[in-house]
This record gives C-alpha cells, sequence and structure tokens, in this order.
C-alpha cells in the first residue's frame, strides 16, 4: 500500500530517508546523525519540510522543501530522491502534486529544483523538462587531490601579501577570541556573497545574526575543516570556509564558500586563501576538495589554474507559476 506522510524527524526517518539519499548521490556519502543534527539548527522562520513516500511501511522515495528568505518567501526549492527501483512509477508525480498542495496557502510565484549532470538524477531531469522548468543556471563542481597541488608556487604570492599587510588568519583558532569577531565574520560574508552570482528573479538575502550565529559556532563544533580570514589593519576583507563531514567522509573538504571585497580584488588574496587553506588541510589528513562555482565566475578558472578537476555539474531549473 502507498501513503505520503508527513515528516516528523525521528530517528527512524532521518535513518530511512539518508538510506535513500546514499542510493543516488553520486559523490558524498550522508550520515543520518549528521544531517539530524543539522536539521535542528535549521532557520525555523522558514517553511522547511519534507513528505515521505511509504509503500507497504517502507520508505521507498522522500521530497524534501523550502522557501526562500524575505523577498524571495514566495520561491520554493524542492527535490526528490526515489528509490531507483520504484522510478518511473509516476511516485515523482504524486510527491510533487503533494507538495503543490501543502504550499498552496504561501502565493507561490516561483519553484526551483536541481539535478547533477550524472546519470541518478535522470529520472527527475526528465521529471523537471515534463512540467516545463527552465535551466536557468549551471554550477560546475570541481575537486582537488589536494598532495598534488604545488604549494611551493604560492609562496611569493603569500609573502607578498603579507609585506602588504595582508595576513591570512585561522577564523576559530586565531581570531575567535576578539570580542567583534563575529559581527565582523558576518559583514563580512553578506558583503560578497552579493556579488555570487544567482539566477535572475531571486535576490540576495541577509540572514538574521541570530542565525548566522547559531551555524557559525554548529560549523566551528562539529564540521570544521578551516576557515581563513584575509586581516588588514584589524579590517575583514576576505574569508574562505571548507567544512568536513568528520564521521561519514573525514578525508574530504567542502567548500562553502569564498569571497573577496570588492576594492582589495586581482590581488592575488583568493588564490592566496585557497593555496593557505589546502596547505592546513593537508596536515589535518584531508585529501580531497570540493567546490562548485557558477560556469562564468572566475573562480572556477583560478580552482581549475591550482588543479581542480572537473566533476558532473549542477543544474538549476525554475519554474514560473
Ligand atoms: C571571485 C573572487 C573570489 C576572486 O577574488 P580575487 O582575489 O580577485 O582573485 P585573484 O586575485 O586571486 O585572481 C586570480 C586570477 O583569476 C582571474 N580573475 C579573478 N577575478 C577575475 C575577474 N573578475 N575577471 C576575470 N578574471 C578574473 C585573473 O586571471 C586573476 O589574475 P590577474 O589578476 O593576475 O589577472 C572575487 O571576485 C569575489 O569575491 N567575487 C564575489 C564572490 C564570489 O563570486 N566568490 C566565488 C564563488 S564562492
Amino acid at each position: 500500500m502507498l501513503k505520503i506522510q508527513n515528516f516528523k524527524a525521528t530517528n527512524q526517518e532521518f535513518k530511512e530517508i539518508i538510506k535513500i539519499y546514499n542510493l543516488i548521490s553520486h559523490d558524498d556519502i550522508a550520515d543520518y546523525t549528521e544531517t539530524k543534527n543539522r536539521w535542528k539548527i535549521r532557520d525555523k522562520t522558514l517553511k522547511s519540510d519534507k513528505l515521505l513516500l511509504y509503500y507497504n511501511n517502507k520508505v521507498i522515495g522522500y521530497l524534501a522543501f523550502v522557501n526562500g528568505r524575505n523577498e524571495n518567501s514566495q520561491t520554493f526549492f524542492f527535490n526528490i530522491l526515489l528509490n531507483p527501483k520504484y522510478s518511473n512509477l509516476g511516485y515523482r508525480e504524486k510527491l510533487y502534486q503533494e507538495m503543490l498542495l501543502k504550499i498552496n496557502n504561501f502565493r507561490v510565484t516561483k519553484i526551483h529544483s536541481d539535478v547533477w549532470e550524472h546519470k541518478n538524477y535522470k529520472s527527475h531531469h526528465n521529471f523537471l523538462i515534463k512540467h516545463g522548468f527552465k535551466c536557468v543556471q549551471i554550477n560546475k563542481e570541481s575537486f582537488c587531490k589536494i598532495k598534488e597541488v604545488n604549494l611551493d608556487n604560492y609562496r611569493p604570492l603569500i609573502k607578498k601579501l603579507e609585506k602588504d599587510g595582508i595576513k591570512l588568519l585561522d577564523s576559530k583558532y586565531e581570531l575567535n577570541k576578539n570580542s567583534d569577531h563575529y559581527k565582523k565574520l558576518e559583514e563580512l560574508s553578506w558583503q560578497y556573497a552579493q556579488d555570487f552570482p544567482i539566477p535572475d528573479g531571486i535576490s540576495h538575502t541577509r540572514e538574521p545574526f541570530k542565525q548566522f550565529l547559531k551555524e557559525q559556532i554548529y560549523f566551528e563544533k562539529n564540521e570544521y575543516g578551516i576557515e581563513l580570514v584575509a586581516v588588514k589593519n584589524n579590517k575583514y576583507i576576505a574569508a574562505t570556509d571548507i567544512s568536513v563531514n568528520h564521521k561519514s567522509q573525514p578525508s574530504v573538504g567542502w567548500t562553502g564558500s569564498l569571497g573577496v571585497l570588492r576594492e582589495y580584488r586581482r590581488k592575488g588574496i583568493a588564490t592566496a586563501l585557497k593555496v593557505k587553506a589546502i596547505d592546513l588541510l593537508i596536515k589535518k589528513g584531508i585529501t580531497e576538495i570540493r567546490t562548485d562555482n557558477e560556469e562564468n565566475n572566475p573562480m572556477y578558472q583560478i580552482n581549475i589554474k591550482l588543479g581542480f578537476k572537473p566533476a558532473p555539474s549542477q543544474l538549476d531549473y525554475l519554474k514560473v507559476l
């Protein structure tokens, strides 16, 4: 018997959905406790939920959705993950229709979903095309076996920046005792994040400071790979953060973001941050880092020059209602 049930965030449900996630994911491996802990610190002002699809009391798929913040509150983002054994039987459609009913009250104007250019996502890709979704952004994913990066080539660059008064400091171990550290870090990331390429019709919105802090503390406690801040005369001018899922994939780092304030660009700071992060991660036993960049973002070419290799891209699809 087939039924769709609301998500109650029980351990059993997390175990079941992570089993499905790991059947489909082409690159990462998730652990249900890590996913559950992340769920606990989600921004509860957003409408995030999951719908679980049961067949004979066994979860065979799920749909996860959330809306955007402030100006994006009428835009919803969703994804459907289905055990491949149950693909192409109309179950994706059932979950999708149930979501539309659920979000009907929110005067939704746009819905987004993404897929990777990989065979595991073919059914979802076909589903989006069938429903009139259009591809609005391509994010190039790449990976780097970090021991292969020739760090010596970049030591003169880091020396030059130091001579110019720019220090690359570890956020958790060298900066977070300063009383205004988190305020400065949040302000910096908001400044550069506004230049991240995003699809037309979506606005950059600022996370409330309280939520930023919750996630930052969680990152430092549970997922810290490295976070480096470029500091000049006490001013935070650039930063990058790389997370590690210590339980499920302890040797892989996932890039969160990297950005430089506009007036400090084209001086090699992004390159230097990446190189120093790699140097420190190698010392922590990390062997690979992953990143994704919008296809025309200069950061993609900076990464390729450092030795990153292309992996399947992520395609962002939109449907205007
Ligand atoms: C992308 C970004 C991080 C680059 O930072 P940066 O410190 O200026 O980069 P670097 O100085 O290390 O650049 C190294 C090389 O990359 C290329 N490059 C960097 N920015 C470029 C641009 N806007 N256009 C063309 N080439 C560029 C150049 O070849 C440059 O070398 P050059 O200056 O000697 O010609 C910065 O523009 C930024 O913060 N953008 C907004 C946030 C963002 O998009 N981050 C990346 C996605 S997470």
